[in-house]
């Protein structure tokens, strides 16, 4: 049986304000599900419920991975059960190297894996290459003076290292020119569906991520819940007409 995340009229609050207001929300091993909407609509916060991030309190409602309540797990826990969030807003680690960082990550990840140190170094370069990704970034602080592009590329090498089952995306395409978005897109495109592919929640805004990617599901967040789902073809009405006629129908 394919690996399934399952969201259950799941509803979160942050300092006594309720951001997500039931939302339902099924993924697939192998899907790729956009998940649009407006600024403040709920997105990150969605995208650090599912990761469980303590900030935001769950009043209502679960989460299932497969068939697993995992509600209460920490975010740890989640990470070796195969979940995986992309920052909107990838943090600067001084004092810690790309490499170092990758490196601690995939032993905590794959305890029982014997690489060598030389032989995680060309594992690393050989992912590193494959996104079209200059490989002195391997050498330098973790984020540290990367263009935008850069960091989002740092981001997708550490889900290409750590084969997640389920990754979840938040605005990677944010604050890129078009060019970086092309690259960081088709980096991202070839980690997803490489074999085993992924399931992936890939949050955007805008329409244009969405053209190299070309999701199975869209769906439409509003005020803390899903008001519309659909196929490609919403992304594209989106891409025409904003969210203003989709807000009049609620
Ligand atoms: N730490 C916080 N304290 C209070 N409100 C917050 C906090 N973080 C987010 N919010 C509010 O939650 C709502 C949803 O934010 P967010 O999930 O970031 O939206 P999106 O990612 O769709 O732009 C916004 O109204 C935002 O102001
Ligand atoms: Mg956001």
């Amino acid at each position: 049986m394919s690996d399934v995340l399952e969201i259950v009229d799941l509803h979160a609050e942050i300092e006594g304000k309720e951001i997500l207001k039931g939302i339902n929300l099924r993924l697939e091993k192998g899907e790729l599900h956009a998940l649009m909407g407006p600024n403040g609509s709920g997105k990150s916060t969605l995208a650090h419920v599912i990761m469980g991030d303590k900030r935001y309190k769950i009043t209502k409602g679960a989460i299932f991975f497969n068939g697993l309540d995992i509600t209460n797990l920490n975010t740890d826990e989640r990470s070796k059960l195969g979940l995986f969030l992309t920052f909107q807003n990838p943090i600067e680690l001084s004092g810690v190297k790309l490499f170092t960082f990758l490196r601690t990550a995939y032993s905590v990840h794959f305890p029982n894996d014997n690489k060598t140190f030389q032989e995680f170094i060309t594992f690393v370069q050989s992912k590193a290459k494959l996104l079209n990704m200059d490989t002195s970034l391997l050498s330098r602080n973790v984020n540290e003076g990367f263009s935008g592009g850069e960091k989002k590329k740092s981001e997708i090498l550490q889900m290409a290292l750590l084969k997640p089952k389920f990754a979840i995306v938040d605005e990677i395409d944010s604050g890129l020119d078009v060019d970086a978005l092309e690259a960081v897109a088709k980096s991202l495109k070839e980690t997803i569906y490489t074999e085993p592919k992924m399931g992936s929640l890939l949050i955007t805004h805008y329409m244009r991520i969405l053209k190299y990617l070309s999701p199975d599901k869209v769906h439409v967040l509003m005020n803390g819940k899903i008001v519309m789902s659909g196929d490609y073809g919403l992304a594209l009405k989106i891409e025409e007409k904003g969210y203003e006629w989709i807000k009049e129908k609620n």
